[in-house]
């Protein structure tokens, strides 16, 4: 029998992707339509087995250097001898701007503390999923790893202590995914090299996070009509910025030509995933059914914390 030993769900930026770099706040979801699970044993050799690679970790693919980085620290670190084979198994679908590589991260870091016996703090877990997430993304602002952790709504502002924050709205996020692989860390290296270059790009980022201060305050009021128009301004922003790409902006115009009240790209966006506000079910569905068209997968999820 598999003995899992960790859980965890991915992520939805609400708002705020991008500037959330340059320390303006964001707002995030767990995702629990979608989640990892780690089991743990023993074995003959150091394995991984997960949906794109099975085999020994010194000889696991680029796609996990991160993971196989931390494994093999925290396996010297305590001066473990004792070879394990770690299995990943997830429905959270990889490099899609919802948070695979931290729910990743923290659920291998969660289960080797498991496994191994060894008294752990949330701190514990947030250093050694950091170490990996630094590997993958460069330098990222630290959104996923704080959500995929908490499981919880959070409002986050880079180096300022996290804030859960319930969110109780009367209304649904339809979220689609566009079937290709996000690349946020060029996405966030090309809009550094534009902030460095024009005043204008700092500007945007500026408003960018007024934005997500005024989404804050409608998510407080339940006030959804208002929330889906500021996702249609940021997500005017995350244009100019240029990290949309053609097939995010199909997938947002057939939400809007279906009356959701606000589309937006999600994450870091250049694929990835869209999400749309939708004041009631039945609009949730009739966008979900118009975006399965053309969209790899389609969730909806609604805006009430003691689901998400
Ligand atoms: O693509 P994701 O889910 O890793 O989100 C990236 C969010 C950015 O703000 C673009 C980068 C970051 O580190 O916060």
């Amino acid at each position: 029998m598999e003995n899992i030993l960790s859980k965890t769900c991915g992520k939805i930026i609400l708002i705020g992707e991008h500037s959330v770099v340059y320390g303006e706040p964001a707002i995030a979801i767990p995702f629990k339509s979608t989640e990892l699970n780690v089991s743990i044993q023993k074995s003959k050799y150091n394995i991984i087995d997960c949906s794109f690679f099975y085999g020994k970790l010194e000889e696991s693919s680029e796609d996990l250097r991160g993971i196989r980085f931390i494994i093999e620290k925290f396996l010297n670190e305590y001066n473990i001898k004792e070879n394990i084979k770690i299995k990943i198994k997830s429905s959270i679908p990889n490099e899609r701007g919802m948070g695979s590589s931290a729910a990743a991260s923290v659920g291998v870091v969660k289960a080797l503390f498991k496994y191994f016996k060894i008294n752990y703090t949330t701190s514990n877990i947030k250093y050694w999923a950091n170490i990996s997430e630094k590997i993958v993304h460069g330098n990222p602002s630290g959104i996923d790893i704080n959500v995929v952790l908490n499981e919880k709504p959070v409002f986050f502002e880079k180096n300022e202590d996290i804030q859960i924050f319930p969110i109780n709205m009367d209304g649904y996020l339809v979220i689609a995914d566009t079937g290709k692989k996000g690349r946020t860390k060029d996405a966030v290296t090309d809009v550094r090299k534009l902030i460095d270059k024009d005043d204008k790009y700092k500007e945007i980022i500026r408003k960018m996070g007024e934005l997500t201060r005024i989404s804050k305050d409608y998510i407080i009021n339940n006030d959804i009509e208002s929330l889906g128009n500021v996702f249609n301004k940021f997500q005017s922003y995350l244009e100019q910025i240029n990290v949309s790409d053609e097939k995010i902006n199909k997938l947002i115009k057939i939400a809007r030509e279906n009356n959701a009240l606000g589309a937006k790209l999600t994450g870091g966006g250049r694929g990835g995933c869209i999400i749309a506000l939708a004041s009631n079910i039945g609009q949730a569905k009739i966008i979900a059914n118009k975006l399965r068209e053309l969209a790899a997968s389609v969730w909806i999820s609604n805006l009430k914390s003691e689901n998400l």
